[in-house]
């Protein structure tokens, strides 16, 4: 049974996750920790709107377990020593240097974790992979324990995450299931496995927690989410077929979606999908296959990630080319900044990508998001580097007011699909905006016919 869980790493997955085990294990002690003293503090911070990550009803389960069994904290070595399980849910970003550089995982927070448990732990610990990992890391987890320890036993356990932002406590209360891969071949390996099977036993049903082994498990998890990432593209390819055939992609989606082998979710068109996971994961599947020597492989699901590029640099051209083919001095206002609604996430977010290539062509931008800081859209624009700060300063305005965002601008483009967009007072914006008034809806959100009766030319994805 186990009392005392640590988790190294206090994002988007370790904070979210560990505060639902702890709400639902009120007997089992959470810590969660990390390196980043300003993330801790506001885990920590007592107004629960303050928290770093923004998700629906996270306050809530927060509220609830924060102080009684669920604690935030710097002290990274405590945590581990005092712990039985120890989940390691650090970033593994795409690598920006050296051998497999924009296409393998960086695995060097992985190791330091390793190295730093084997380093810490004086009593046996079951290490459970969080992070979304190449097939075959628990092999290189193993090794450092095995070869630097203090002659305690670890178990190693791959237990990938599948919550989605936006709805990361939805998913979490009630995830399709819970996979849990270990060493089936011997006691120890199935103890462990089924001791993490009884933490989530106390809210999944049991028939919807899988175990299997470790590999298929790592597998599993960039599998999943190269099959969702694929259906993405899929339905943006015929997006742009639509467009020149005068078929609509929502009713073509419609269609398909209901012939149950294919199933009706994730094919909304868009602008083309961002996140801090489907590219990583499927550059890094792509980059494994390759190394296997997989290359027919590696090509398949390398497409997936070339259309999506496509996609994003299709929307910008469109607009530039409807817009008689300059947009430089004009304003144009971004309706949404974040990767997708609901999430303060920007990481990899298209109107990154669309940003830039306006910025390029001189625009003015005016951006406006309900949840994501100026702070942050400058970070992602400098991130870039495809220009100095001063020149990004110069050429884009964050606002907290939409109205503002849009008056006097050339266009407004919707770039992430938030629900509040679609009630605004839509005549106001259009008396406020230059003439001919375009909108660009990168999300299928508006609805065009009668933003049209208003007077804008609306344009959209697929139609
Ligand atoms: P994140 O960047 O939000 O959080 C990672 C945290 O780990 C950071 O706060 C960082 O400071 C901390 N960290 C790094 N090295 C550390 C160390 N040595 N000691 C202590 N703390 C350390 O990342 P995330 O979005 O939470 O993703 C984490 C992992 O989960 C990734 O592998 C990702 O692929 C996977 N994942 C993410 C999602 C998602 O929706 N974001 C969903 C499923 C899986
Ligand atoms: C995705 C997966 O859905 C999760 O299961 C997984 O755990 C996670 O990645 C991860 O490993 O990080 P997430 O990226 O948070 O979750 O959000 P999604 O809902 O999958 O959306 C990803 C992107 O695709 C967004 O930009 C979204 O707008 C776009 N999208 C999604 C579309 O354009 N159309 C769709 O039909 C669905």
């Amino acid at each position: 049974m186990i009392k005392n869980i640590c988790c190294i790493g206090a994002g988007y997955v370790g904070g979210p996750t560990m505060a639902v085990i702890a709400q639902k294990c009120p007997e089992v002690n959470v810590t969660v920790v990390d390196i980043n003293e300003a993330r801790i503090a506001a885990w920590n911070d007592e107004d629960v709107s303050k928290l770093p990550v923004y998700e629906p009803g996270l306050d809530a389960v927060v509220a609830e377990a924060r102080g009684r069994n669920l604690f935030f904290s710097t002290n990274v070595d405590k945590a581990i020593d005092e712990a039985d399980m120890i989940f390691i849910s650090v970033n593994t970003p795409t690598k920006t240097y050296g051998v497999g550089k924009g296409m393998a995982a960086d695995l060097k927070y992985i190791e330091l974790c390793a190295r730093q448990i084997a380093r810490v732990s004086t009593t046996d610990k079951i290490v459970v992979e969080k992070s979304t990992l190449p097939v075959r890391t628990a092999q290189a987890i193993r090794d450092i324990l095995d070869n630097t320890g203090n002659d305690v036993k670890y178990q190693i356990l791959s237990n990938p995450e599948f919550l989605a932002e936006g709805t990361a406590i939805e998913d979490l209360h009630a995830p399709d299931r819970v996979l849990i891969g270990g060493d089936t071949n011997t006691e120890e390996g199935r103890a462990a496995m089924q001791a993490l099977v009884e933490v989530y036993a106390s809210w999944v049903p049991k028939e919807q927690i899988l175990t299997t082994n470790v590999w298929s498990s790592e597998l599993s998890k960039l599998t999943a989410n190269a099959f969702l990432a694929q259906r993405v593209s899929s339905i943006n390819s015929l997006s742009e077929l639509c467009e020149v055939t005068e078929a609509d992609v929502d009713e073509v989606a419609k269609a398909i979606g209901m012939d149950s082998r294919i199933g009706p979710k994730f094919l909304k068109s868009s602008v083309g999908f961002g996140g801090s996971c489907f590219q990583k994961d499927i550059l890094n599947l792509v980059y494994i296959a390759k190394s296997y020597g997989l290359n027919e492989v590696a090509d398949y699901w390398e497409q997936v990630i070339i259309m999506n590029d496509h996609q994003k640099g299709r929307f910008a051209s469109k607009i530039i080319k409807t817009l008689y083919n300059t947009v430089n001095g004009k304003k144009i206002a971004f309706l949404g900044w974040a990767f997708k609604k609901d999430t303060n996430d920007t990481r990899e977010s298209a109107a990154i990508y669309v940003a830039d290539i306006l910025l390029s062509e001189m625009a003015q931008l005016s951006v406006y998001d309900p949840k994501v800081p100026e702070a942050q859209i400058s970070f992602d624009l400098n991130y870039l580097a495809s220009r100095t700060k001063e020149e990004n300063e110069a050429g884009v305005t964050v606002v907290t007011d939409p109205y503002k965002a849009c008056e006097g601008a050339h266009a407004v483009a919707v770039l992430t699909e938030w629900d509040e967009f679609k009630d605004y007072d839509w005549q106001r914006i259009y008396d406020g905006m230059l003439k001919p008034a375009f909108v660009f809806d990168g999300r299928r959100l508006l609805d065009g016919e009668k933003l049209k009766a208003i007077g804008f030319e609306y344009k959209t994805i697929g139609k």
